[in-house]
């Protein structure tokens, strides 16, 4: 870090709640080539203005401050789907050209990936999660609205032949919809080495039409994994991993289940999080925003830069509060977030 010249306590990404942000999100753009209508709708969204998304050097100038300046150890590139980004491989090469090195892994719907796997492994990338919520193409084609289901598979094969691993597959349940499919994406998974982590739906679509009530809990996402396999419990440490994992038939092979909802996670958060535009947000969930973007194009320096990032984190909220009655859901809808 380069601060020890300077006078300040701890240089990190603190709250006052204890909390440490070393893990950072970066949504690369909005834009994204499925429509998954537990994110967005049929039509698409109105994308981020181009003046307003931070360029590819504005992108690395960032990436650059968290980790000299506020000791970020990892960085995660999120979109939309942030292989659209035409930059991405060269952001990448950037980021794992900085130093102390940060784990660098990406979160893709797959499609591009049997394109780029190669060139994202030769700049560095470590590893990739691929969003995927069923192995059948008329499901794939009904939650999607798009008939791409083999080339994300292309894709996930791609990303594991550039050892880009290990390969995490995300998938969310819908009830009357894929709520059936646990069994088959698990055993796909283990097929092909992949790590399958099921989500719970969470209220980020940008029609606002989640329900708590309908939502697969982890409860049902456990108990329809175990008509198939046998779960037991997995003695590796948690951490500040949102998923809490299982092995499957004994092991070695593990399946993980993120239940933002059910289980909320927020005590041991340790994510920031970069909108392509240029916000930082403290959490998923936030309701407001820090703007970075105006400062950088103002001639900010990076201390200024790292000072006003700390203040982001320093007012982060003890959690997301979705099951509060008071609850809002953020403004913003997950693809210009990122997960
Ligand atoms: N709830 C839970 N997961 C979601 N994702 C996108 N929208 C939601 C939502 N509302 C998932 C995607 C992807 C990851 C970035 O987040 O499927 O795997
Ligand atoms: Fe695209 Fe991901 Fe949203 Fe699906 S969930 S539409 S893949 S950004």
């Amino acid at each position: 870090m380069n601060v020890a010249t300077r006078d300040i306590p701890d240089p990190r990404l603190v709250d006052t709640f204890g909390r440490v942000a070393t893990d950072l999100r970066v949504s690369l753009t909005d834009k994204c080539n499925l429509r998954c209508s537990y994110c967005m709708p049929a039509e698409g969204l109105d994308w981020l203005p181009k003046p307003e998304l931070l360029t590819d050097d504005e992108v690395i100038r960032l990436m650059r401050v968290a980790v000299e300046q506020l000791g970020v150890r990892e960085v995660r590139f999120t979109g939309g789907e942030p292989l659209l980004r035409p930059g991405v491989v060269g952001i990448v090469a950037a980021t794992t050209a900085l130093r102390p090195r940060p784990e660098v892994s990406l979160t893709t719907n797959g499609i591009g990936l049997a394109r780029t796997a190669e060139a994202l492994a030769a700049a560095g990338l470590d590893r990739v999660n691929v969003s995927l919520d069923t192995l059948d193409a008329e499901r794939f084609r009904t939650i999607t609205r798009r008939d791409r289901l083999s080339d994300v598979l292309a894709g996930m094969r791609a990303a594991a032949a550039a050892g880009l691993t290990p390969v995490k597959v995300n998938a969310v349940l819908l009830r009357g919809v894929n709520d059936g499919d646990a069994v088959s994406l698990l055993e796909y998974c283990l097929q092909h080495g992949y790590e399958l982590r099921i989500i719970e739906q969470m209220p980020l679509d940008a029609q606002h039409a989640w329900d708590r009530t309908t939502m697969i809990t982890a409860e049902e996402i456990l108990a329809s994994l175990r008509t198939g396999f046998n779960l037991t419990e997995d003695p590796t440490e948690r951490g500040a991993s949102p998923a809490e994992t299982w092995l499957v038939d004994g092991g070695p092979a593990r399946v993980g289940v993120i239940a933002s909802v059910t289980r909320a996670f927020c005590g041991t958060c340790d994510r920031t999080r970069l909108t392509a535009d240029g916000q930082i947000r403290n959490c998923l969930f936030a309701r407001d925003e820090s703007d970075l973007r105006t400062a950088l194009r103002s001639g900010g320096s990076d201390e200024e830069l790292a000072d006003r990032w700390r203040l982001a984190m320093w007012g982060k909220l003890p959690g997301h509060g979705i099951n509060d009655p008071s609850f809002l859901q953020p403004v913003r809808p997950m693809s210009s977030i990122g997960g």
